[in-house]
């Protein structure tokens, strides 16, 4: 018989945490995008603190102590899997707790190199008036390589969850969305209905507190010209407002063919691509077409 297996706080929990990554993902590429990215993150954090105490007071198969496997189990079972001689869990497997581990803390560890990085480099965020914007830069390094190696887990997460539904003709994505499993009585748990509204709440609660408790982005003069001249080495003060790290940081990736446009002209032409410029809003750049 149809029995539940996962409560609801820890399915609503696994579907806004994919959908906050995904949309942080989506969003990093551009600085237009840059307000729902933050959010995102917000967001994922305020589930990853939800998430962290679920595993110690949550139904039976979201506790930690349910799905606690070292690594020579892992490997055991990855290994089982390979040959097809795995067995059926009815909660995570040794192979999927090892994904719920590591995108817990590579979420934990993105979210906060990301608000590191959004300190430093935009000076926005509870802890923009710690970190030097050289910190900022630095750190979106391995913000980058934390979100990429994420990744690279939720695609082994994928495709292992793929392969384990076709060797035991269990559909696992559904059972993630319904929560049901095939199982005895016994084996079930509560649903729990209360504590996912209070999950809902305090997530994302916890994600809009955190995105409005920084300097809403939205760009203004002032902002600009505070962003750039906190960006500047007070030692060696630049001549050109295109020799300080910020404005170097923020058109570093645009292609020597963008540059040598009639339009453009020179770097001091900011007008050719914010076209608010001259209103002293730098937010909104469109690169002038050929
Ligand atoms: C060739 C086009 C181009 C020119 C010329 C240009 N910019 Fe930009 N600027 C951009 C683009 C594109 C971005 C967005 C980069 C991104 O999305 O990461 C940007 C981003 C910025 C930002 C950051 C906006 C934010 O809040 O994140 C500021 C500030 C800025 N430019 C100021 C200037 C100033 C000042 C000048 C003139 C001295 C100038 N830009 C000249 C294309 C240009």
């Amino acid at each position: 018989m149809k029995i539940l297996v996962w409560d609801v706080p820890t399915r609503i929990f696994h579907w806004l945490f994919a959908a906050a990554f995904a949309l942080a993902w989506l969003t990093s590429d551009s600085d237009s995008w840059l307000n729902v990215h933050v959010f995102a993150g917000y967001l994922m954090l305020g589930l990853l603190g939800f998430r962290l105490i679920w595993g110690f007071i949550g139904g039976r198969y979201a506790r930690f102590a349910s799905f606690l496997y070292n690594w020579k189990e892992g490997l055991a079972y990855l290994f089982q899997v390979l040959t097809g001689t795995a067995n059926r869990h009815i909660g995570h497997n040794p192979a999927g707790s090892w994904a719920v581990y590591l995108l817990l803390t590579l979420g934990l560890l993105a979210g906060l190199s990301g608000m590191v990085t959004l300190g430093g480099q935009e000076g926005q965020g509870p802890l923009a008036p710690w970190v030097p914007y050289w910190a900022g830069e630095a750190f979106k390094e391995v913000h980058e390589a934390l979100a990429s190696i994420m990744l690279g887990v939720v695609v082994l997460h994928i495709a292992g969850v793929a392969l384990e539904s076709w060797r035991h003709h269990e559909n696992l994505p559904r059972a993630m969305v319904t929560g049901l499993k095939e199982g005895t009585p016994d084996a079930s748990t509560p649903s729990r209905r209360l504590v996912s509204a209070l999950l809902l709440i305090v997530s994302v609660g916890a994600g809009t507190v955190g995105y409005f408790s920084g300097t809403p982005i939205t760009g203004g003069e002032h902002e600009a010209g505070h962003k750039i001249s906190r960006s500047i080495d007070p030692r060696e003060t630049p001549l050109r407002i295109t020799e300080t790290p910020y404005w170097i940081g923020k058109h570093r990736d645009i292609g020597a063919a963008v540059w040598q446009q009639p339009q453009v002209g020179s770097r001091a032409n900011c007008v050719a691509c914010h076209q608010d410029a001259e209103k002293n809003a730098f937010v909104p750049a469109r690169l002038p077409r050929a």
